[in-house]
């Protein structure tokens, strides 16, 4: 039995805190042996003193009162906690010694600021004339390398490179004690600029941050052997200035958005998200890509004439369940679906014609593969055949990659986004939706109710994927029953349980284009909106196609996005739009 003196320290393992709420004593004690010895080091007659007044033995009577009492800490805890709290004694000291050297060098390097804030640098009037380029021009009428390894004196003689202007952001940084290296972006290129003597010296090259906005003049060189940078080349600086800082330290960029931040925090800062390579590399695609589109309806035969119809309606296309719907001057309207119903107005005047729009889907589905706001790209051809559309539509995808790898930096963009990119063979493999389901049910892949695949069958998302990826090249699947198509598709003369349609399914993604033959008949539409439960009122501008002067005529809706995903390899349609806009996400 210990007893308590002035110098005793009181530990209480069961219900001791190792905090600012205990203080050691009976009332208010310790967690921990250690914790005592950190609170109260060691010294001549300091005593521990410790239980375990929940969970300690009980005496012989079997009284937990014994818990209560107060024992002297045995020798062999002693020792150990000795050990332990010599090495929390180096720790801290370690800590201390680190903190006062931060603190050192925080001083040394504000004293050097403010240094650096003295020096000021000037444009040299005895050097050429700078001549403002963009960062991807490597005209060598317009630039000319200086080859060589020596860092020194810059002038322009003959054989020496141009002096050139340049703007754009620091998209990489490395700075060394003499020489600091920044990777300037601009949108159209990237370059290496070196920073040395005076110039690394100066208060903005020492506080010098990613994404700030630069304007630099210097010498055009090769990159020296060994050494690699953007296009084998950089710039000797010779002045720069900022134009616009970036914020740095907490609020730097790298802090903001790193590879491995959640996807909802890279959705919040997408603005920031696209100033990276990938990201941007996926923008210039899809610019190569709608370009490829425009280039190769003017060159089908007949050609497609692009036309561009209204967003805001007041009919559906693809059901009403995925239906975005406003008030329009206290009247109900939607977002378009799509722009087929309008494009098909179009023939009679205007012969084949193709739109590029936006599409809206109030999808339930959270998939990686579903936007609510995407590009469609839809063609409508007269006068056609199902065959002829079948054609025409491998026709159109085949040529619009090899346009877009035609084009050099487009196909260097694709190999670096997507290494294993193989251009489709042509034929594309047809398939027949009987034909899948007989599939389906070989492979064991179940419908959406864990069941065997029957006709009829919606053939949900994964199954489909499952079957294009084990495929793996496009498959044209057509001939969907009646009853899983939309009201306006034509059906087979030849079976009418199923449509004239086409889904065209990639690997990787699965589904990028839908398409069919419209039904052309006024009787059997008007029997197509009674089967549908829609009211054929406000359709009466598409009926009237029926009335007056139909013909057989098809066509299909592209979506760009999934387009992109399976090009550029990319796991989610979100990635090849700008913002996506998804359930739950109409921001920024
Ligand atoms: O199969 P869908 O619904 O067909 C139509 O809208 C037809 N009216 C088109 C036409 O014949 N003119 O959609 C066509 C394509 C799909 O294959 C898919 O690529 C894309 O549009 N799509 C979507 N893309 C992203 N997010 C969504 N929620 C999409 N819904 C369809």
């Amino acid at each position: 039995m210990a007893t308590s003196d002035q110098s005793a320290v009181y530990i209480d393992e069961d219900v001791g805190k190792d905090d600012f709420s205990a203080a050691g004593t009976q009332q208010a004690p310790y967690k921990t042996l250690l914790y005592a010895h950190i609170q109260h080091p060691p010294s001549e007659g300091q005593q521990y003193l410790t239980r375990k007044s929940e969970t300690g033995p009980v005496s012989e009577d079997g009284d937990p009162a014994a818990r209560l009492e107060w024992k002297v800490a045995t020798k062999s805890a002693l020792k150990k906690v000795g050990n332990l709290y010599e090495q929390h004694k180096k720790k801290v000291a370690k800590s201390d010694e680190l903190a006062i050297r931060e603190k050192q060098e925080a001083g040394k390097r504000q004293q050097a600021l403010e240094l650096a804030k003295e020096i000021r640098i000037g444009q040299d009037s005895s050097l050429p004339k700078a001549i403002k380029i963009r960062l991807d021009e490597k005209d060598p009428k317009v630039i000319k390398l200086r080859s060589g390894t020596s860092k020194d004196d810059i002038d322009y003689e003959e054989g020496r490179g141009s002096r050139v202007r340049v703007t754009g952001r620091v998209h990489r940084l490395r700075s060394q004690k003499d020489v600091i290296f920044a990777t300037l972006q601009d949108g159209y290129g990237f370059l290496q600029c070196v920073f040395t003597g005076n110039l690394v010296k100066t208060y903005d090259a020492m506080t010098l941050t990613l994404e700030t906005s630069i304007e630099v003049y210097g010498e055009m060189w090769e990159v020296p052997p060994k050494q690699h940078a953007p296009d084998d080349r950089e710039l000797h600086a010779d002045y720069f200035e900022v134009i616009g800082k970036a914020a740095g330290d907490k609020e730097a960029i790298t802090s903001r958005v790193a590879p491995d931040s959640d996807p909802q925090t890279l959705y919040d800062n997408r603005h920031l998200v696209l100033r990276g390579e990938n990201s941007s590399s996926v923008m210039k695609v899809r610019a190569a890509v709608l370009r490829a589109f425009r280039q190769t309806y003017e060159e089908t035969t007949p050609s497609c004439l692009e036309v561009t119809p209204p967003c805001m309606v007041q009919t559906q296309v693809e059901g009403g369940a995925t239906l975005f719907a406003f008030d329009y001057y206290g009247e109900k309207a939607f977002l378009t679906q799509s722009s087929q119903l309008y494009l098909e107005t179009c023939l009679p005047s205007l012969g084949n014609v193709f739109c590029v729009a936006p599409s809206f889907r109030a999808e339930k589905s959270l998939t990686r593969r579903h936007l609510s706001e995407y590009t469609h790209i839809e063609a409508e051809l007269d006068f056609i055949s199902f065959e002829d559309l079948l054609v025409h539509l491998e026709l159109v995808m085949s040529r619009v990659v090899e346009i877009a790898l035609s084009h050099a930096q487009t196909a260097k963009l694709i190999n670096e986004l997507n290494p294993d990119f193989k251009v489709p063979e042509r034929p594309f493999t047809r398939m027949r939706y009987s034909a899948a389901i007989d599939w389906l049910r070989a492979h064991d892949i179940p419908n959406e109710d864990g069941k065997p695949h029957t006709f009829g069958d919606d053939i949900a998302e994964a199954a489909e994927r499952k079957m294009t990826d084990i495929i793996n090249r496009p498959i044209f699947l057509t001939h969907f029953p009646v009853e899983i198509k939309a009201f306006y598709m034509k059906k087979d003369p030849e079976d009418p349980r199923v449509t004239e349609s086409v889904d065209c399914l990639m690997p990787g993604v699965g589904e990028i284009v839908g398409g069919s033959m419209r039904m052309d008949d006024y009787e059997e539409l008007m029997a197509a909106y009674e089967r549908e439960g829609i009211d054929p009122a406000p359709y009466y501008w598409y009926t009237d196609q029926r009335k007056y002067g139909t013909s057989p005529h098809g066509g299909y809706g592209l979506g760009l996005e999934r387009f992109l995903a399976w090009l550029c390899g990319r796991y989610t349609v979100r990635e090849c739009c700008l913002y996506p806009r998804f359930t739950g996400r109409c921001t920024p």
